[in-house]
């Protein structure tokens, strides 16, 4: 008894989302409360034996706005769907937008999941024979699964275009051929491109409101167009370089063990955004004198780990996705930073490893656990002095082994076989940028402009000192 009183106090609001769904769509019919009450049983049973698994992983478990935009999106579905079928007749695609919407903004695996949900709901409360549960059922797996096909605004109207077709050819097919109705034909086929304009014009308002974001304006994020972007590559070229390289690792290793590979690119351009604020003081964008030469080693600590928290700030100012944001803090986790704490040690101080711990949490998602990984390979790479194949490959295995040895990717989802396939597309990335800098055969030229003697000079030999320390920091 206990466990089924737990059962319901834990999962209250999918309780009461169903029962809302059923009531959206029952309101003329609330006089036969007995079967208002088996369908409301109905519409649990296959609730949580269909949706709820889908909604119990990552991400639901780490932000509840998953779950609220779920459910009004299903809610909103339900009724939009009603009165279309009302106002325009049930083969005018009427679970288009909210299916576009979820597979858009979660995944396809949700999208199909509630198309099931809808059409025996729906089927079941409107009495649709069979023909009409299959119209809707196919229906809205085609959307969900053309859906799944989306990277650029236009391909909603692709999708659409194709729904629409298929709604013609299941419309005509039920006539048995004998009463077409020409203006009935016409807005099957063009409701769906009016409805994908909409799903394109209010997905913007969603995204920011609920900070969750499709890839479709992941993407756009990470042009260098965002603001955010613009201030990090002004104020500190060497990381906005740094980041663009991580950007390039994640996405390979992403691409390769089926994370989101757009989402792995995206957060890595503003992993280090909060290095735009203090930029001098991190390793890429240290052109002359090292400040931490003259600083103590655990107040560089707390300098460095700032970053951290201005990144966040900086990310919640502007409303970046929620996963980005979480990218921030988890892409150090709570690792050590080894260059200052052995810098403390040498000095004699009698500081604890912990103290130069970065806050956490450790990566919770695999994109974030991903990025963690590149950060650290990009950074040794950097350092390293006549790269090879062989040296690559194997620095790529230290670094990730380390990462792994520290506990730090427990968290993460990334099993020892991602590992490994992580560490041959870093060392293939590698390698292909490592190769391509070619020594050009040299030519006689003739000078037009000659910088004086030291201006350079200095900024070298700084430069080489900095290289050894960066892997650390
Ligand atoms: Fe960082
Ligand atoms: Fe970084």
């Amino acid at each position: 008894m206990k466990k089924i009183i737990d059962f319901i106090r834990q999962n209250l609001i999918d309780f009461a989302v169903v029962l809302a769904g059923f009531f959206l769509l029952k309101i003329p019919y609330l006089s036969n409360i007995s079967l208002f009450l088996n369908g409301y049983v109905v519409a649990s049973l296959i609730w949580f034996a269909l949706i709820r698994p889908k909604m119990d992983k990552r991400p639901f478990n780490l932000h509840r706005s998953y779950f609220y935009l779920f459910y009004s999106i299903t809610l909103f579905g339900f009724f939009l769907a009603k009165i279309i079928v009302r106002e325009i007749g049930l083969y005018a695609s009427p679970f288009f937008i909210p299916i576009t919407l979820l597979v858009l903004l979660f995944d396809v695996e949700i999208a199909i999941v509630t198309s099931i949900f809808f059409a025996i709901i729906f089927s079941l409360v409107f009495n649709l024979d069979a023909l009409g549960f299959a119209f809707i059922l196919t229906n809205s797996l085609l959307t969900a699964l053309l859906g799944s096909r989306i990277q650029k605004r236009m391909h909603v109207a692709r999708s659409a275009l194709f729904v629409a077709l298929f709604s013609m050819i299941f419309y005509l097919f039920q006539l048995h051929r004998v009463d077409i109705n020409l203006m009935e034909s016409l807005v099957i086929l063009f409701i769906p491109i009016v409805f994908s304009i909409v799903s394109i014009g209010v997905l913007p308002f969603i995204e920011y409101a609920s900070m969750i974001y499709s890839n479709v304006d992941l993407m756009e994020l990470s042009n260098l167009n965002n603001s955010l972007l613009k201030l990090l590559s002004l104020r500190a070229p060497g990381t906005y370089y740094h980041s663009s390289m991580v950007a390039n690792l994640a996405e390979a290793a992403a691409q390769r063990i089926g994370a989101n590979a757009i989402l792995a690119r995206t957060a890595a351009y503003f992993h280090d955004i909060g290095k735009s604020k203090r930029p001098y003081f991190y390793t890429e964008n240290i052109y002359e004198k090292n400040p931490h030469d003259e600083l103590n080693p655990k107040l560089s600590h707390l300098i460095i780990q700032d970053h951290v928290k201005s990144g966040i700030e900086m990310a919640k100012r502007n409303r970046l996705p929620l996963l980005i944001q979480d990218v921030i803090p988890q892409h150090h986790g709570t690792r050590v930073q080894k260059y200052f704490y052995h810098k403390s040690k040498d000095m004699g101080e009698e500081l604890s490893e912990n103290e130069f711990r970065y806050s956490g949490p450790k990566p919770q998602f695999k994109e974030a656990g991903i990025i963690m990984l590149a950060d650290a390979v990009e950074a040794a790479a950097r350092s390293m002095k006549n790269p090879t194949a062989g040296r690559i490959k194997t620095m790529v295995e230290e670094v990730i082994s380390g990462i792994y040895n520290e506990r730090e990717l427990d968290e993460s989802g990334l099993t020892l076989k991602d590992l490994e396939a992580i560490a041959e597309e870093f060392t293939k990335v590698l390698f292909s940028m490592f190769r391509s800098r070619i020594e050009y055969p040299k030519e006689e030229i003739k000078k037009v402009i000659n910088l004086a003697e030291d201006s350079l000079g200095q900024q070298n030999e700084n430069e080489d000192r900095s290289k050894k320390d960066q892997a650390s920091y």
